[in-house]
């Protein structure tokens, strides 16, 4: 939808950026230049290297992790830990089937899709489970429901969103009574803690097998990679096994099972050798950035992301925004555009990320939760109510509650780089002010 915001009165008097505010990009040191040239000046020009041995051993160390096991990607790194989790419940498929044909796994709903295609990769049917309010991750009631719903199911792959950590404690223990594996994506949020039993553990070790990330917009990144994590040597050495083609003990290239060229490069582990000094740091200005965003927008019918500072200290990757009810001007969306309308005293998501937009600044919808893709529109999705489709009756009224829609409804992604100014932040936070005037 196309309004032109630099003319509108109610934007008077705001500039521009000169340079794009960006939703998270890199931030570079320095240290990664020396990495990088380090394995070419040692012609380490490969998936082999000191770089990544490194990244791998001080990932483990900082998440008190056994295994790491560097990847092209987090995506990869999903894709290995849900393979893996397969073979171990239900043994080793052909090589033209995946592990999970004919099972289902119960996987976060709200969050990108990279968390859960490796479910059908591996050719098993993901069973969404709705989210909850509290920190907008996969909800324990809605899990329960599920096993109640389909108790011989046996994986559970969730994810934290946006850097704030889920009701893990639960999720753990609803999982123990059924016997099922975790996959836990933690590609968003290296460095959260949870408090699990009263013992503070960081994210990306607290399932079976763990994923990490460091794409380019990530806390920290590489400009792509990511680690597969584990507290098993023997699961880690299959990883590595697989990610470099499954290749067995014969002088020649021998295989037994499937594999994939899935290892993480030695320059690209360069980059991320050179960022892991400057995680804590990272953490501490999107800190900063969240809490200046909460204070500026405190007098708006909005909220932040809501964060269990009881039980978890996130890394705030991103912060992001849900608009009351109440404040929620016409906004509709189909499934490639929206139309929004602008009242006198409300908003919306289109209307604040197109004003935002207009001035330089990225922000993001909130991921659309899978449930409503059209990829897994056939797949079943369960709320803490039970069966989540098929809810509403032509002829009998009545409301049905989808938390992830909700979100998505209302909420936004707000520009969350570390490197923006606390003046550039104070201007996107009197966009956002404008827009509900
Ligand atoms: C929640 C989540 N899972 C998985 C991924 C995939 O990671 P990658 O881009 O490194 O493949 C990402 C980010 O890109 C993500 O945000």
């Amino acid at each position: 939808m196309i309004h032109d915001f630099l003319n509108d009165d109610r934007f008077k008097g705001i500039e521009k950026f000169d340079q794009k505010i960006w939703l998270a990009s890199p931030t570079m040191h320095g240290d990664e230049q020396y990495w990088v040239d380090e394995a070419i000046r040692t012609n380490w020009v490969s998936t082999v290297g000191a770089n990544i041995d490194t990244v791998e051993k001080e990932i483990a160390d900082y998440l008190g992790c056994g295994y790491a096991v560097g990847l092209s990607c987090g995506t990869a790194a999903l894709h290995l830990a849900t393979k893996l989790a397969g073979e171990k419940l239900y043994g080793q498929a052909k090589p033209n089937q995946g592990t999970l044909q004919g099972y289902k796994v119960f996987c976060s709903d709200m969050t990108f899709d990279a968390s859960i295609n490796p479910v059908a990769y591996e050719d098993g049917e993901a069973v969404f489970i709705d989210t909850e309010p509290d920190t907008w991750n996969m909800d324990p009631a809605a899990l329960k429901k599920a096993f109640e719903i389909y108790p011989d199911v046996r994986l559970v792959v969730v994810a934290h969103l946006y850097g704030t950590p889920g009701k893990m404690e639960e999720i753990i223990d609803i999982c123990r009574r059924h016997d099922a594996l975790i996959v836990e994506d933690a590609a968003e949020s290296l460095g959260a803690k949870c408090r699990i039993k009263g013992e503070w553990v960081e994210t990306g070790t607290l399932g079976d097998y763990n994923a990490i990330s460091f794409n380019g917009n990530k806390i920290i990144t590489g400009s792509s990679g990511g680690l597969f994590l584990t507290n098993s040597k023997e699961d880690a050495d299959k990883v590595r096994k697989w990610s470099t083609q499954s290749r067995e003990a014969a002088p020649w290239y021998q295989h037994e099972e499937i594999g994939y060229n899935y290892r993480m490069s030695n320059i690209i582990a360069g980059v991320v050798r050179g960022q892991i000094p400057y995680l804590d740091e990272h953490i501490q200005q999107k800190k900063a950035i969240y809490e200046r965003y909460k204070e500026g927008l405190a007098d708006l019918p909005v909220s932040m992301n809501p964060i269990d500072f009881e039980n978890s200290t996130p890394n705030y990757w991103l912060s992001c925004l849900l608009i009351d009810e109440n404040a929620m001007a016409g906004h509709i969306r189909g499934e490639q555009e929206e139309l929004w309308l602008h009242e006198n005293g409300k908003s919306s998501p289109g209307e604040i990320l197109a004003a935002i937009s207009a001035f330089g600044a990225e922000g993001r919808p909130i991921w659309k939760p899978m449930h409503m893709q059209p990829l897994y529109r056939t797949n079943p999705f369960v709320t803490a109510s039970g069966n989540g489709r098929g809810r509403t009756n032509a002829y009998i009224s009545g409301t049905f509650e989808d938390v992830g829609a909700d979100i998505f409804r209302r909420g936004l992604c707000l520009p969350s780089d570390n490197k923006m100014t606390e003046e550039q932040q104070d201007r996107i936070i009197e966009i956002i002010h404008r827009c509900f005037l």
